[in-house]
């Protein structure tokens, strides 16, 4: 077999590989703008892409996928593992056996007709120690080229893997052959069909029927949160669905702060914000997902496992959030946005008015007021992390940034206040493992009802999620207070008696982060309540939030809490015996301090 790699392992594999899939041919990327480049013209020559405006938007691309594959599926999400209890009650579970038996049946001839692309990519800066190396075996080109902005991809992994180098394998077909003479569907897939596989204990993932996003880009949900994190616990170290960002106080120290919030809680927009507040500078490491390891001096140091943002169009606007707005410029795929008459892309709410034609995100003629939706809700952006204006200096650092506070989030109209600070690391993994969030009233009789989604992990965990709290509370006994991050619960969304937001958001969440760095470098003054520190003072200079807004924004009301305990406490059963004790001992000195 034609290869390019010296990597036994990988080499058997591939060839197993095809022998199963039936490929026409067998490419290895090697990852250069010429072979992106070519890739991208045979998309435009098979119907898939359509090249936009060559000034408004060079070397992008528009894409629509077909209707029926347009999101990560996640009741099509299995976690394999020898038996249910391992993977948990909050994942959906097959038996490895069974399920590679479905796969192997599916898989069998699905690549007929197509190339079978050997995608070898390392998650995070290749060589560093918290890097990890991945090879993707896929039928679809779009995956290729959308791996070559989200990962380091190509040769240079494969020179990294060398002869004996271990990797993680992530098999990836879109389950459409081809028939000899039959016509391709511009966005092929398998409707009916999808699986999206891990195999926790052999570090597989086997992903059926879809090409889009999550489901198909193996490297970003599949591998650096869920097999990742089954590592991370093996190994001691963390693999979580955060955020990182660098703040410079004016003439003050930078710190690094990591985040993770559900989704529809800005963190693309939190990780790239332009402070209002003078003289404070804040700058991305990454807007999803980070990779901590203890470093010899005791600190937990961070990567961005990801080489490119993966984001979702719509509400990303110059008001929202610039700096991704001008990571966009140029060199992007933008799959399932509209399309202006003049080749460039638009989405809802890019700009105040809506334009008054355009091209919807299924190819059809769409007009202003018409009451349909011109981009797709999950339409995205798939950009190079080294566009964005304030990428951090230090974000391809293979040491990575070391971490001084993890702020956890969610999107509370009432009883959370702005931020709290919890006591320790053992509160804090309490704050990180109540994380919920509100249904908003797009989801019609749920609204106010509370989704629980620990530390953000709740559909990227790979393994039983009690032990998942375990292995955080390990994680603190690993080092020392004075070098663990101190852990934060922010809220920004809680709202008034008149039901509007207190708290403006975007820039103006700077004030918080303030707070946060002032806290890490010991100077923030703050006040004891039963749920953790909130601040004495928070800076809301040149800002018109009235005072009671400000007080309401930072109450504490012991009888709201004590209302949270019964769903605390059925939320925490869920869990079984695998709930580390400590919780429950948490959740019982809130009640106590609750009085
Ligand atoms: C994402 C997600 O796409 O969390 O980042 O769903
Ligand atoms: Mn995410």
């Amino acid at each position: 077999m034609n290869t390019a790699s010296k990597n036994t392992r990988l080499n058997n594999w591939v060839e197993e590989m095809a022998k199963l899939f039936t490929p026409d041919s067998v490419y290895w990327c090697d990852g250069s703008q010429e072979e992106y480049d070519r890739l991208a013209e045979a998309c435009v020559a098979a119907g898939m892409y359509e090249r936009l405006d060559e000034k408004k938007r060079p070397n992008s691309f528009w894409v629509k996928s077909d209707p029926a594959d347009v999101a990560r599926v996640e009741d099509r999400t299995f976690i394999c593992t020898r038996t249910q209890e391992e993977a948990g009650p909050t994942n959906n579970w097959r038996d490895p056996a069974e399920m590679k038996d479905v796969l192997t049946k599916l898989s069998r001839g699905s690549m007929k007709g197509r190339t079978m692309y050997v995608i070898p990519f390392s998650m995070g800066p290749i060589g560093s120690n918290i890097a990890h190396i991945g090879v993707e075996l896929s039928d679809s080109p779009y995956v290729v080229n959308n791996m070559r902005i989200m990962t380091r991809m190509g040769s240079a992994v494969l020179d990294a893997l060398g002869e004996n180098g271990d990797f993680v394998p992530c098999l990836h077909t879109i389950g459409a052959p081809l028939e000899p003479g039959q016509k391709d569907a511009a966005w092929p897939c398998n409707a009916e069909n999808k699986y999206i596989c891990h195999f926790p204990d052999e570090k597989l993932i086997w992903s059926f029927g879809s090409g889009y996003g999550g489901n198909a880009l193996l490297g970003k949900k599949c591998f650096a949160l869920r097999i990742a994190s089954w590592m991370a616990r093996e190994d001691g170290w963390l693999a979580e669905h955060m955020l990182i960002l660098g703040i410079t106080p004016p003439k003050g120290e930078k710190k690094y702060i990591a985040a993770a919030f559900p989704s529809a809680c800005g963190k693309t927009n939190l990780a790239m914000l332009i402070p209002t507040i003078p003289g404070w500078k804040v700058e991305c490491v990454g807007d999803d997902i980070a990779w901590m390891k203890f470093g010899k001096d005791g600190r937990l140091y961070a990567i961005n496992p990801e080489n490119g943002f993966f984001g979702v169009a719509p509400g990303t606007s110059m008001k929202s959030n610039p700096n991704a707005m001008l990571a966009l410029k140029a060199n992007c795929i933008f799959t399932n946005v509209a399309k202006t008459p003049d080749r460039d892309v638009w989405w809802e709410d890019m700009t105040d008015a809506e334009p008054p034609e355009l091209i919807d995100w299924n190819g059809n003629p769409w007009t202003a007021g018409c009451g349909r939706k011109a981009a797709h809700p999950n339409a995205r952006f798939t950009a190079p992390a080294s566009q964005c204006p304030v990428i951090d200096p230090a974000w391809q650092d293979p040491a990575g940034v070391p971490i001084s506070a993890i702020l956890f989030g969610g999107r509370r109209a009432g009883v959370t206040p702005l931020i709290h600070e919890s006591f320790n690391w053992q509160h804090g993994v309490f704050l990180g493992s109540i994380m919920a969030s509100e249904m908003t009233a797009a989801a019609v009789g749920t609204v106010g009802k509370l989704r629980r989604d620990p530390f953000a992990m709740l559909p990227f965990c790979g393994y039983n999620m009690g032990d998942y709290f375990a292995h955080w509370l390990a994680m603190g006994k690993k080092s020392t207070a004075d070098k663990l991050p101190k852990i934060f619960y922010v809220n920004w969304f809680r709202k008034g008696a008149d039901g509007k937001f207190l708290w403006p958001g975007y820039g103006e969440n700077s004030r918080v982060l303030k707070w946060v760095v002032e806290r890490v470098s010991d100077t923030g003054e703050a006040a004891e309540t039963a749920i953790g520190y909130v601040p004495a003072a928070l800076d809301f200079s040149g800002l018109s939030v009235s005072e009671a807004a400000q007080k309401e924004l930072l109450r504490v009301d012991p009888a709201e809490w004590k209302n949270e305990l019964p769903g605390i406490r059925e939320h925490f059963a869920s869990f079984g015996t695998h709930l580390p004790p400590e919780l429950a001992e948490e959740a019982n000195a809130l009640e106590k301090r609750l009085g």
